[in-house]
């Protein structure tokens, strides 16, 4: 069942009806200014980070779920009738709904008693402010009078803190309105030098700004008091909840229509010029009223919408496929790339499931979220890149998360997960792929912030390398420490009392738990790093990343392979963990397709029989699990992973994130049609028709699908902030369509099904377009064609010209077309 459908043309999904399964929701602003806003027009903002910055509630796990920030009504001021022109909150019935999401902008449209309204919600380029634009017509025979009202409500700004500590902060919220507009000026005193504000562009005949007075006593947001009457009481908030609410009265002839446009602003002054005048107390308003100025002229939203298009055309036209599959062409164009900017901008900060006050920036996360994005954006790749790098702690280990803010590291959750160092290398890796620019590793990075301590980049990965092989257990494979990977394999941890943190309470001293997992990404991460240093004539640095690869992977060979399968770790006790030894647990995804990536199991085909053990044993139509079989009970001596119950979450879910790890491992030793066939199986848009088993969001990946155990198999949870997004896009753009950016120029190796009978492609690249045409010259058969396992089986034509291999050297500095003929079996 779909509740919507995608209109690829407009690259936007249109959603029907307004009572999906769980809120659908779209992400406004790509830079400081965050909008989340949910098909029904619910959500919250924040200016950079969402727990410190936050402009408007959210209210966590409420019911129904999306309700909080922003409100719209009309009011039928001759009948008393009113509604929300999104349906939420008062449900009231629509006659006509639907809501578009699109690249960085939402439209909501809602007709009820023959009045429309439509709703442009945006965050313009360069701004931070968000925008609704509310075009109001009038459909019936006669005239109508309408009020139409805005309201927010304000958070006062620490999320967490305005969420809990009730008996500071329902003391503190201050507002002042002056000529129509609403300032939020909650510890503008010495403390902040910022504000919000709300206002539109018309003249208002009322407002409030006590939540008390706008909605009454004992309403809630389904049927303001004011909005019920008809009539603001202009009050003025002292303390308690703090909003804004406007209303507009709207005289429409029949057929006529008027715009209003709503701005929700976030102004920050200079020390200097906090207050006019001096001193006074009263804010400087003047950067806020020349802001909203010029949204009460006409067509200035439709210019940030023209700007917006235009600025998403040209990220996405860095590559764009044609393959005829419908869904592989939806999410490579348009949807993948856009979550990806998402995870980008808000690691796993803020979402419908994350709530913004908890997990900041993750170490891990970030530097995997950038394999996905940095060819989009690559500036904004290397200062992330940079800010990551100057968390690192001296001794090569990584701070689990930190603030976006603050971009400092999060002292409260630390470090000790012994993978994270690891991701930085791959990090810049796919940097320096993509851009060519090796001066990244000379730029002085500070270790752990401290002003003085920089030393350049390629230190921080030198470091990184040294970290695994300082901290290597009894079979020489690297210690695990709190997690890996999976934050729930916690096999030194034993969280015994509820309430103990399975990752920070304290590691049992002596802990030699080992990881797999950590010794595949070891070796992917050496040759990565021996490669750059290589680049850079550190030709011992590349030898010590090379030989720790080779030893890594002979520790690998001699203590990690099961039989048909690598196993997961070794727990505390040295017993192996996701083998047949375990009654449980047995068999673990996240080794198996890494194994191939890191190239190791190719030459003794140990990663081709690992792969056909995933499918005989995890696969499901659903998309692939974490494990099988799923832990029934709680291990003291796993962790985490066992406290969920089976098939949910790391118990044996289908964690989305660890699937394009297989499908790229099957690419690699060659299985083109396995390769697509996992690829579709958690592709949103091929999910879409399931929309009532799947619930999220049919544009964008979910952290997790309920695995073969749960109750509710099939059903995703966690949509938007997840690994996935990147490493899909890795996935189908770079190993099975094949074209992937090394340091000496464009690959194109693409590992499609038989039934293909070819694809075309352009890619940007270093400044060059490549138009790709990829043909067959026989009929194809499965197998046939080239993996970095398999080479030889693909021949390309650059301009005219065969070339040796598939990698297509740079061309002449200067040259904007570069055609591309690739030739498959
Ligand atoms: C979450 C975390 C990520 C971790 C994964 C598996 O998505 O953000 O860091 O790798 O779970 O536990
Ligand atoms: C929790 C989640 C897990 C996630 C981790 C990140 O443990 O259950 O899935 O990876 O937090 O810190």
């Amino acid at each position: 069942m779909r509740y919507g459908h995608f209109d690829d043309e407009r690259r936007e999904y249109v959603i029907t009806r307004p009572d999906t399964p769980l809120p659908w929701i779209n992400y406004l602003g790509s830079e400081d200014y965050i909008a989340l806003l949910s098909n029904t027009g619910g959500g919250y903002s924040f200016v950079r980070d969402a727990r410190l910055r936050r402009l408007i509630r959210y209210r966590y796990n409420n019911a129904p779920l999306d309700v909080g920030g922003r409100f719209l009504y009309l009011r039928d001021d001759t009948s008393g009738d009113y509604w929300n022109p999104g349906w939420q909150p008062t449900q009231r019935d629509l006659d006509e709904y639907a809501c578009r999401h699109g690249l960085g902008y939402t439209v909501i449209g809602g007709t009820r008693g023959g009045i429309r309204t439509e709703t442009t919600y945006l965050v313009p380029p360069g701004q931070t402010i968000e925008a609704w634009r509310v075009s109001v017509t009038n459909e019936r025979q006669e005239a109508a009078h309408i009020s139409l009202f805005g309201a927010v409500e304000f958070c006062l700004w620490d999320a967490q803190d305005d969420a809990t500590n009730f008996q500071r902060n329902l003391s503190i919220g201050e507002v002042l309105v002056e000529d129509d507009v609403i300032y939020h000026l909650t510890e503008y005193r010495e403390r902040r030098d910022h504000f919000a504000w709300f206002a539109c562009s018309v003249p208002v005949s009322g407002f409030d700004t006590s939540r008390e007075a706008f909605l009454g006593p004992y309403r809630g947001w389904e049927r303001p008091l004011a909005v019920d009457h008809g009539t603001m009481s202009g009050s003025i908030a002292h303390g308690w909840q703090p909003v804004g609410a406007l209303q507009a009265e709207l005289r429409l002839g029949p057929g006529q229509s008027r715009e209003v446009v709503f701005v929700l602003g976030y102004t920050e002054n200079p020390p200097d010029a906090k207050f006019d005048p001096p001193a006074s107390g009263h804010p400087d308003t003047a950067r806020a009223r020349a802001v909203l100025e010029s949204y009460r002229q006409d067509g200035r939203v439709e210019r940030d919408l023209a700007s917006l298009r235009e600025a998403w055309e040209e990220r996405l036209g860095v590559f764009q496929v044609a393959t005829g599959d419908l869904h592989v062409d939806r999410m490579v164009n348009t949807w993948n790339p856009y979550q990806c900017m998402v995870t980008f901008n808000l690691s796993r900060s803020a979402s419908m499931f994350e709530s913004g006050i908890g997990r900041g920036m993750g170490f891990r996360d970030s530097n995997q979220d950038l394999l996905g994005f940095v060819h989009l954006v690559p500036q904004r790749a290397r200062e992330r890149i940079l800010d990551i790098a100057a968390t690192q702690l001296p001794d090569g280990g990584a701070y689990h998360q930190y603030q976006p803010l603050t971009k400092r590291g999060n002292d409260d959750i630390g470090g000790g997960f012994n993978d994270d160092p690891l991701w930085l290398v791959l990090a810049v890796a796919a940097y320096a792929k993509e851009t060519g620019d090796l001066a990244i590793l000379d730029v002085p990075v500070p270790w752990d912030n401290a002003e003085g301590s920089e030393s350049p980049l390629r230190d921080h990965l030198r470091r990184c390398i040294s970290f695994t092989l300082d901290r290597l257990g009894p079979h020489g494979l690297p210690l695990i420490g709190r997690a890996d990977w999976n934050d729930c394999l916690n096999l030194n941890v034993f969280s015994e009392r509820p309430g103990d943190s399975f990752q920070t309470a304290p590691n049992r001293p002596g802990g030699v738990a080992e990881s797999v997992f950590i010794a595949a990404l070891f070796v992917l991460a050496a040759r990565e790093a021996a490669a750059l240093a290589r680049l850079r004539d550190d030709e011992a640095e590349a030898v010590r990343c090379e030989d720790a690869a080779a030893s890594m992977t002979a520790a690998i060979e001699a203590h990690a392979w099961d039989g048909a399968w690598y196993r997961r770790a070794y727990d505390y006790f040295g017993r192996p963990v996701g083998s047949t030894e375990n009654d449980e647990g047995q068999i673990f995804i996240e080794p198996q397709g890494l194994m191939a990536m890191a190239g190791v199991g190719l030459e003794d085909d140990r990663a081709r029989t690992a792969l056909a053990s995933v499918r005989a044993h995890l696969a499901t139509a659903h998309g692939i699990m974490l494990h099988q079989p799923a832990f029934t009970s709680y291990h003291l001596e796993l962790g985490e992973i066992s406290s969920y119950p089976p098939g949910y979450k790391e118990n044996g879910g289908v964690f989305c994130h660890t699937n394009p790890w297989i499908m790229i491992g099957e690419a690699i030793t060659g299985d083109a049609e396995g390769a697509l066939d996992y690829y579709l199986r958690i592709n949103p848009s091929a999910r879409e028709a399931i929309s009532e088993v799947h619930r999220c969001e049919p544009y964008v990946y979910a952290q997790m699908i309920a695995g073969r155990d749960a109750a509710s198999h099939g059903e995703a949870k966690n949509s938007w902030l997840t690994g996935t997004a990147a490493w899909n896009m890795v996935a189908i753009g770079q190993w099975i369509l094949g074209i992937r950016p090394e340091h000496h120029g464009l690959r194109v190796e693409p590992v499609i099904p038989a039934g293909w009978a070819g694809f075309s492609a352009t890619r940007r690249f270093r400044g060059t377009a490549y138009e790709i045409e990829v043909r067959r010259r026989g009929d194809g058969h499965p197998g046939a064609v080239a993996g970095t396992a398999r080479p030889g089986a693909v021949q390309l034509v650059v301009d005219g010209r065969p070339i040796e291999g598939t990698v297509i050297p740079l061309p002449e500095p200067g040259t904007s077309l570069v055609r591309v003929e690739v030739w498959l079996p």
